[in-house]
């Protein structure tokens, strides 16, 4: 690790100023290494080359997953393809793509997206998925954690969102373990795989945020 990388994150209250964390235990879990964003059980990191068949065969060619968590109809991808939920442009504005890789050994275990940043409103959205064989081990609730982190953190952000189906069980319980609260219902506003089904809005504010909930 760089001698300028920080182990854990120390808030800096030289300048006098109030925030919202003042309240807050000064040690947030999330650690930063080169290139890398740290929680308890998964790093957040750019998007390798390697990773892309790896995230289209696993994660985007599952029709079921690809029709419930895409809030799009499911397509074929071609082996080549340069979709943008694959292949990362650095210079999109308002969107930050991760890979997210286990903490031991880094192994790939899914993806990782803060969409629809507004720099005005000061608001952005979260959006996760995991490959099949690494769901149920708590790595959902870390990725929610360290994305919380880098949004209001990194980024400043004020206002956090995350929409998901409300038979979602494991992403409403992922974000509701890291202070997302429910903040209404959209009653069928999905089209699933032949039937509408109701969605959740789950929004968490930076004066809220607690990051060792
Ligand atoms: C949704 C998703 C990101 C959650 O991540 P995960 O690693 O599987 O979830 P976790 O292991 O962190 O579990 C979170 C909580 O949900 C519970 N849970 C996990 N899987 C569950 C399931 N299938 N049914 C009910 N509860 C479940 C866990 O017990 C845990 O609860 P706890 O905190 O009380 O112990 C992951 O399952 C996934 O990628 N699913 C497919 C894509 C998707 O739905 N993405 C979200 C689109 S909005």
């Amino acid at each position: 690790m760089p001698p300028w990388a920080p182990d854990t994150v120390v808030p800096d209250r030289s300048y006098g100023a109030t925030s919202p964390f003042d309240d807050l235990p000064p040690v947030v879990p999330v650690r930063y290494e080169t290139c890398m964003l740290k929680g308890a059980k998964v790093g957040l990191r750019a998007r390798y080359e390697d990773d892309i068949e790896v995230l289209r065969t696993e994660l985007y060619d599952d029709v079921v997953n690809g029709s419930r968590a895409e809030g799009r109809p499911w397509r074929p991808m071609t082996p080549d393809s340069k979709d943008p939920r694959l292949v990362v442009d650095d210079k999109a504005q308002g969107l930050v793509q991760f890979s997210a890789v286990e903490l031991d050994g880094e192994t790939l275990i899914g993806m990782a997206t803060l969409y629809d940043i507004d720099t005005h409103h000061r608001s952005a959205h979260i959006g996760l998925g995991l490959l099949p064989s690494c769901r149920g081990m708590g790595y959902g609730t870390d990725v929610v954690a360290v994305l919380t982190h880098y949004g209001f953190v990194v980024r400043g952000l004020h206002r956090l969102q995350i929409e998901t189906l409300a038979d979602n069980a494991a992403m409403l319980r992922a974000a509701e373990r890291n202070g997302f609260v429910r903040e209404g219902v959209l009653r069928s506003s999905s089209w699933v795989m032949g039937e509408f089904l109701d969605e959740v809005v789950l929004g968490l504010l930076a004066e809220d945020w607690n990051p060792n909930h």
